[in-house]
C-alpha cells in the first residue's frame, strides 16, 4: 500500500488551511488503498533555516522524525495557504533543509485562500521549486477559495461532492507519478 504524507504549512494562530489537509487525508485513504498522515509544521515548529540536514552537525529529534517520515512516503501533497500570493516563510523553512530527499518524489501541491481568487501564483512559484529540486511535481492543481465558509473546522467541506471533484485530478495525478516512481526499471 502506497503511502501519502500531507504537509500542513500554516503556523499562524487561528489557521484555516488545516481543514483542506484533514479533508485531504480522508478523502485520500477513502478514494484508494493508500495511508496518509499529515506532518503539521505548527506541531513540529521548527527553528529559523540554518543549514540543510545533509550539513547539519546534530539535527534535532524533531528534524529526524520529520525526515524518517517524508523519506519514506512514496507521495507528498503540500496544502499551502495564500499569503500574498505566494506560500508561507514556514515552508520555504522545511522545503530548504532537504536536497537529495526531494528528488524523484512525486507532490501535488494545493492552495487555500480566503479570498475568492484561487492561489494559482501560490501553486506555479511553489511548483517551480520543487522542479528545481528534482521532484516530480503533479501538474494538475487544487485551489481551495473561500476556506472559512467551504470547509467547516471538522473538515467537512460545505459541498463535499464539489470539493472531491476538485481534488479528484491532483490526486489521480499522484497515483500515476506514484506507481511511475515505484515501477521496476525497464531493461532494454
Ligand atoms: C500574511 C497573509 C497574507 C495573505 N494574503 C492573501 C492573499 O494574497 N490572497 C488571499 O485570498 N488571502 C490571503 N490571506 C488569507 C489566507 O489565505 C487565509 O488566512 C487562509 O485561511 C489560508 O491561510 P491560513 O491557513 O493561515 O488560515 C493572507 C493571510 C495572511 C496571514
Amino acid at each position: 500500500m502506497k503511502h501519502l504524507v500531507l504537509i500542513s504549512s500554516s503556523v499562524r494562530e487561528g489557521r484555516m488551511s488545516d481543514r483542506t489537509a484533514l479533508f485531504l487525508k480522508g478523502y485520500a485513504e477513502k478514494r484508494e488503498r493508500v495511508s496518509a498522515e499529515i506532518l503539521d509544521l505548527k506541531a513540529y515548529g521548527f527553528p529559523f533555516f540554518t543549514e540543510r540536514l545533509a550539513f547539519q552537525r546534530n539535527p534535532s529529534p524533531e528534524l529526524l522524525d520529520f525526515t524518517e517520515r517524508f523519506v519514506r512516503a512514496d507521495g507528498v501533497i503540500v496544502v499551502s495557504p495564500v499569503y500574498n500570493a505566494s506560500y508561507p516563510a514556514a515552508l520555504k523553512n522545511v522545503i530548504d533543509v532537504y536536497v537529495r530527499e526531494w528528488v524523484r518524489k512525486p507532490v501535488g501541491v494545493v492552495s487555500v485562500s480566503s479570498g475568492k481568487t484561487p492561489g494559482i501564483a501560490t501553486i506555479q512559484q511553489l511548483q517551480a521549486l520543487l522542479l528545481k529540486l528534482g521532484a516530480w511535481v503533479v501538474p494538475a492543481m487544487y485551489t481551495v477559495t473561500q476556506v472559512e465558509t467551504s470547509f467547516d473546522p471538522e473538515e467537512r467541506p460545505a459541498v463535499r461532492e464539489q470539493a472531491e471533484a476538485y481534488a479528484d485530478p491532483l490526486l489521480d495525478g499522484l497515483s500515476e507519478f506514484m506507481e511511475c516512481a515505484s515501477a521496476p526499471e525497464r531493461k532494454e
